[in-house]
């Protein structure tokens, strides 16, 4: 499969004063799916934010789609073919739906893309509407973005990016503030595209989803370095590894006189150790 992404000993510091990610060697191929895992901070946002171009290295290279990626390619208000084409393939949803809603009410928001990409009036509008229906969120059509739920929010960016129908999807905390429902279609919308071939790079936490959505998990530790880049159950089920990286951590408290203590990582790979302190 074409390598679509390539990051060479990339490191980055916001501010020239504080660090977010530290000599990155990392590729990704057309058609995979894989996660981002680390604990607040590690710098999976960063990372996400460089592949989609938004951020440039401060040192090493980052080659998109064969292509050296350097600011002057996107930061230039003249039209320009490369940024034409990467806009086009990869979609990204922000963690933070605020930084992305921008239109005065959904259906706008929702056909922004399309229109960027100069399609048809009529297909503009057939797009918006399938994704409205697709996501169930008719009922939203004609409020202000800004004005919605967390959770609302969160679906109208989703719904954003898919109206665009992108190759490569970035998503970075993507069951943020969904509730457990709306989570579990999520994961099913993922595996979906996954399987029509699309690209998914998801940066999370919540590791219940991760053996769901992706096959490669890639571990950021805390120290903004790879600490592993390898098959999503092998990662998943090194305890030692999850722990160092603070994805899980051990966990005490008492049922009744029995002091209970595991390893919690939300819900998997619980390590019970019981001890009765009566
Ligand atoms: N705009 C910014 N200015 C200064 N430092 C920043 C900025 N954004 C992030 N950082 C710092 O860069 C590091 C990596 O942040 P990043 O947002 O990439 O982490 P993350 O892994 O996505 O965390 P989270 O799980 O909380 O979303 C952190 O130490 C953070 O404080
Ligand atoms: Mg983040």
């Amino acid at each position: 499969m074409e390598t679509i992404f390539d990051l060479r000993d990339v490191s980055y510091t916001y501010m020239r004063r504080f660090e977010a990610l530290k000599d990155v060697t990392l590729s990704f191929r057309s058609g995979e799916q894989a996660a981002i895992l680390g604990a607040n901070g590690s710098g999976k946002s960063t990372l996400l934010s460089i592949l989609n171009a938004l951020t440039y290295p401060s040192s090493g290279e980052f080659y998109a789609f064969g292509n050296l990626v350097k600011e002057e390619l996107f930061d230039t208000l003249e039209d320009n073919e490369f940024n034409r084409f990467f806009r086009k393939r990869v979609g990204f949803l922000f963690q933070n739906p605020d930084i992305q809603l921008f239109s005065s009410t959904v259906f706008d928001e929702i056909s922004f893309g399309p229109l960027q990409l100069e399609l048809p009036p009529d297909e503009v509008r057939q797009r918006t509407e399938d994704v409205i229906a697709m996501l169930g969120i008719e009922n939203l059509r004609d409020r202000a973005p800004h004005m919605l739920s967390g959770g609302e929010k969160k679906k109208v960016c989703i719904a954003s990016i898919l109206s665009t129908n992108p190759d490569v999807l970035l998503l970075d905390e993507p069951t943020g503030g969904l509730d457990p429902r709306s989570q579990v279609w999520l994961v099913r919308l993922i595996q979906d595209l996954a399987k029509s071939g699309k690209t998914v790079i998801t940066a999370t936490h919540d590791l219940d989803i991760v053996e769901q959505i992706s096959t490669r998990a890639i571990v950021v530790g805390e120290d903004h370095m790879i600490k592993a880049d390898a098959d999503c159950a092998c990662v998943m089920a090194d305890q030692d590894l999850l722990m160092s990286a603070n994805l899980v951590h051990r966990h005490i408290h008492r049922h009744g006189k029995v002091l209970h203590e595991h390893l919690h990582a939300h819900s998997k790979g619980h390590d019970h150790v019981h001890s009765d302190v009566s």
